[in-house]
């Protein structure tokens, strides 16, 4: 039988469509990404069938004699100042490289974002990986190199740990919640998630969203809907603006490697080592409350000078590098 693939779109999730694509994923992370857990079955269906925030999904399947070889994953944003972006996910079986299937699914994503106006295509490969190289052999650009960080709960100084997060910060207080935030927080906390929107993102045209508390309650909710728990610690001014904020989401299942989302400080309250101030009580909360997670995963853009050194000086240790690349999708 021909070893080459078919590509295509996949209509309707079913179990078995579903188990198909968890394979390719998971055999593809392990030979990629060691030591980087693969998305559990669980995680798989509920990405495959419930749309991210401000987006919706296209996704091909390839396959060979019948089993699946592929998979390609495109995430189209939604949100006004998004509009010309899409995100690829894309997998190829270690058994079945380098005959064509990956640039097969390819061809079929950079069709779909044409139909689909967008400029922008960008995807996520490990440093010096196959992704790079297939990458850059089809015109992507480098935009971005990003280094995750792991803190290991069980191992950090507990002291210091404590003596920064009990520290007192005249004319703040800490705060925090699980889920969807508490309403007399709703407008503060939108307010303050605008100032995500100068984390620096290299290269890459990714647009920005406004935050508003619809958007922010429609996080908490997709965040529920697929299974995953949202843990917030904020800092508030006494004057009820929030100042800063950290989140944390724990897979469903509750592994142990809990996965860092948004921290920011808002510009007006920068300077006070409030981000190091929640970040240190999300870590004391979580060896409180969520024994079984033992270490938090976090990537920052490697530029990004004043949250690495937060990181750093909480024991955060870096162990593994990726970069985001960026297609400008011709249209013609
Ligand atoms: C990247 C990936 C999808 C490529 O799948 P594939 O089916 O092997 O890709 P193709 O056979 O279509 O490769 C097309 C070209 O890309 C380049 N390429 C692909 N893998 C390469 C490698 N390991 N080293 C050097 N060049 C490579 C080559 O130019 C290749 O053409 P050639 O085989 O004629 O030399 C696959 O390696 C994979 O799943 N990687 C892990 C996940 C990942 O990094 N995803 C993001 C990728 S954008």
């Amino acid at each position: 039988m021909s070893p080459f693939a078919h590509v295509t779109p996949l209509q309707r999730v079913s179990d078995t469509k579903a188990a198909g694509w968890h394979q390719v994923v998971a055999a593809s992370t392990a030979h990629d990404m060691p030591g980087v857990p693969a998305p559990d079955p669980g995680q798989i269906h509920a990405q495959l069938t419930q749309p991210a925030l401000g987006s919706r999904r296209l996704t091909w399947l390839a396959t060979a004699a019948d089993a699946p070889v592929g998979i390609a994953g495109l995430r189209l944003f939604t949100s006004p100042g998004q509009q010309h972006l899409a995100q690829l996910e894309l997998h190829v079986d270690p058994a079945h490289r380098r005959l064509g299937t990956g640039s097969l699914l390819l061809s079929a994503v950079v069709a779909a974002c044409r139909a689909e106006g967008r400029r922008s295509l960008v995807v996520t490969a490990a440093a010096d990986s196959p992704g790079e190289a297939f990458s850059e052999r089809h015109g992507f650009r480098r935009a971005l190199t990003l280094d995750h960080l792991m803190l290991r709960l069980d191992e950090l100084d507990v002291a210091e740990l404590l003596r920064i997060a009990d520290a007192e910060r005249p004319g703040y207080r800490l705060t925090g919640w699980a889920g969807t935030v508490p309403d007399e927080l709703a407008d503060a906390f939108a307010a303050a998630k605008d100032a995500m929107n100068d984390m620096p993102v290299g290269d890459l045209d990714y647009g920005s969203v406004a935050w508003d508390v619809e958007r922010v309650r429609a996080m908490g909710k997709v965040v529920a809907d697929r299974g995953d728990t949202l843990l917030t610690v904020a800092a508030v001014h006494d004057e009820g603006a929030m100042a800063g904020y950290t989140e944390i989401v724990l897979p469903q299942g509750r592994g142990p490697r809990a996965q860092q989302y948004d921290t920011a400080v808002v510009p007006a309250h920068r300077g006070q080592s409030l981000g190091l101030w929640v970040k240190a009580a999300m870590a004391r909360r979580l060896r409180d409350e969520y024994p079984g997670v033992v270490e938090i995963e976090t990537d920052n853009a490697d530029d990004n000078v004043h949250m690495l050194a937060v990181n750093h000086r909480l024991g955060f240790r870096s162990y593994r590098r990726t970069r985001e690349f960026q297609l400008d999708v011709p249209t013609t």
